[in-house]
């Protein structure tokens, strides 16, 4: 029981931290990224700089002014940025090893995909994790990066074929929660593994009186365009594990393609717009378009749906048996499923009145998506999803 409950406190914390820590780096990145975009360029500004830009905050003005590559001197004092981003990962994948790797046969696996161990997925998830990682840098390393279009399109081609394998290999919310770590990695990879260190050669230089080799700045620059047009993706599928109709309905790898897409799309109207260019309105057309198209695929049920006729009409009793049977061990004032040790999110089923108070809840984790039973551990049929699916729709 113990175990049960620091785990819940754990997962806690580590997730109060991770959101905060995630608030304050892309806080910070969105605000640099507006600002670099802002500057502009005068005639009274000191050697080296690039551009300025006056700003109002918290009851004060702000002149502030930009260097490129770097000032002739160092500066007494530097706010470095850095721990943001250090921060999100570590509590990000400390999260991910108490949630998906600990509790692997509710959350990765789901036996009616693959039928792995817990050892194996989470073994698969780690490999896939640092595999994908590594590949994206050796191509920017190769310098295929440099070329802008060509680069994001391959990028986004190999990061839909990852979530099409992921959503054969591990359950929906497993394979989501996958690819958001992979985007997430490769994020702060690029700060920790290049902007950070090129920044570093970079005050190096000016220490030792040399000017910094100007290709430095020019990397970092790119890395932090990637990490720019991946934020918004990366957030939304960071909490897609809320939304049982994302991740648990036939064509979830679909909708992350949309996604994938729609972030960069949206980013760019901000781009464009931080930058004085005229606004791209077109892009919200875009927008609404694919999340209409996401919200009608996600309306196509589970992965296998049993169609035609049901046997008989379908009756409230025929529902509770279902619920009882499947999924009344956990969810019941004292579960009987070990490791279980209150009721998951206080949502009771163990009786007919509040099975009837929760249908339309069931019809969402349980008959339109096949997120409940989690990693289908209680091997509910997809015969029963469509007789919870025809009683709440004869229900209305
Ligand atoms: C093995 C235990 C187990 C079984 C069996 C089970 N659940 Fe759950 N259920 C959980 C856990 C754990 C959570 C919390 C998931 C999380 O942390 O996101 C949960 C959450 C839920 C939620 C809340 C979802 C939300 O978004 O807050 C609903 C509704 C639910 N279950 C319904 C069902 C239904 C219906 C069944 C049977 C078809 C079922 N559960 C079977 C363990 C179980």
């Amino acid at each position: 029981m113990w175990g049960s409950i620091i785990s819940e406190w754990a997962s806690l914390l580590l997730r109060w931290l991770h959101v905060v820590a995630a608030i304050a780096w892309i806080g910070s990145s969105f605000y640099f990224i507006a600002l670099d975009l802002s500057l502009k360029p005068k005639s009274d500004l000191p050697d080296g700089v690039q551009g300025e830009a006056w700003q109002v905050h918290g009851g004060g003005f702000y002149r502030i002014m930009k260097y490129l590559v770097a000032p002739t001197q160092m500066p007494d004092e530097l706010t470095w940025f850095k721990w943001e981003a250090y921060t999100t990962w570590l509590s990000g994948f400390a999260l991910m090893v108490v949630v998906y790797y600990l509790e692997a046969d509710l959350f990765l696996v789901d036996k009616s995909i693959l039928d792995l161990t817990p050892f194996q997925a989470g073994l698969f998830s780690f490999c896939s994790l640092a595999l994908a990682w590594l590949l994206y840098e050796a191509a920017c390393r190769t310098g295929l990066a440099q070329r802008e279009l060509p680069f994001a399109i391959g990028g986004y081609l190999f990061l839909v074929a990852l979530t099409y394998a992921f959503t054969h290999v591990l359950s929906g919310r497993g394979a989501f929660n996958q690819i958001a770590a992979i985007i997430g990695t490769i994020m702060v990879a690029n700060v920790f593994a290049v902007i950070i260190p090129n920044q570093k050669k970079i005050v190096a230089a000016l220490i030792a009186g040399r000017a910094p080799d100007p290709k430095l700045g020019k990397t970092s620059k790119e890395r932090s365009v990637h990490n720019n047009y991946l934020t918004l993706p990366v957030v939304v599928l960071m909490i897609s594990n809320h939304y049982p109709l994302l991740y648990a309905t036939r064509f979830n790898w679909i909708i992350v393609a949309i996604i994938l897409a729609l972030g960069p799309v949206i980013r760019h109207f901000f781009n464009e717009r931080h930058a004085g260019r005229k606004s791209p309105w077109w892009v919200w057309g875009v927008a609404s378009a694919g999340a209409l198209a996401i919200l009608f695929l996600s309306a196509a049920g589970p992965r296998e749906v049993k169609t035609g006729a049901l046997s008989a009409p379908v009756t409230g009793a025929n529902v509770e048996d279902i619920v009882m049977s499947r999924c009344s061990m956990c969810h019941a004032t004292e579960p009987v499923w070990a490791g279980i040790v209150t009721a998951p999110k206080g949502i009771l089923l163990d009786a007919p009145e509040h099975i009837h108070r929760n249908i339309r809840l069931i019809g969402r984790v349980a008959a339109w998506s096949t997120a409940m039973p989690p990693g289908n551990i209680t091997e509910m049929t997809s015969e029963e999803r469509a007789i919870l699916a025809a009683y709440i729709e004869q229900a209305r």
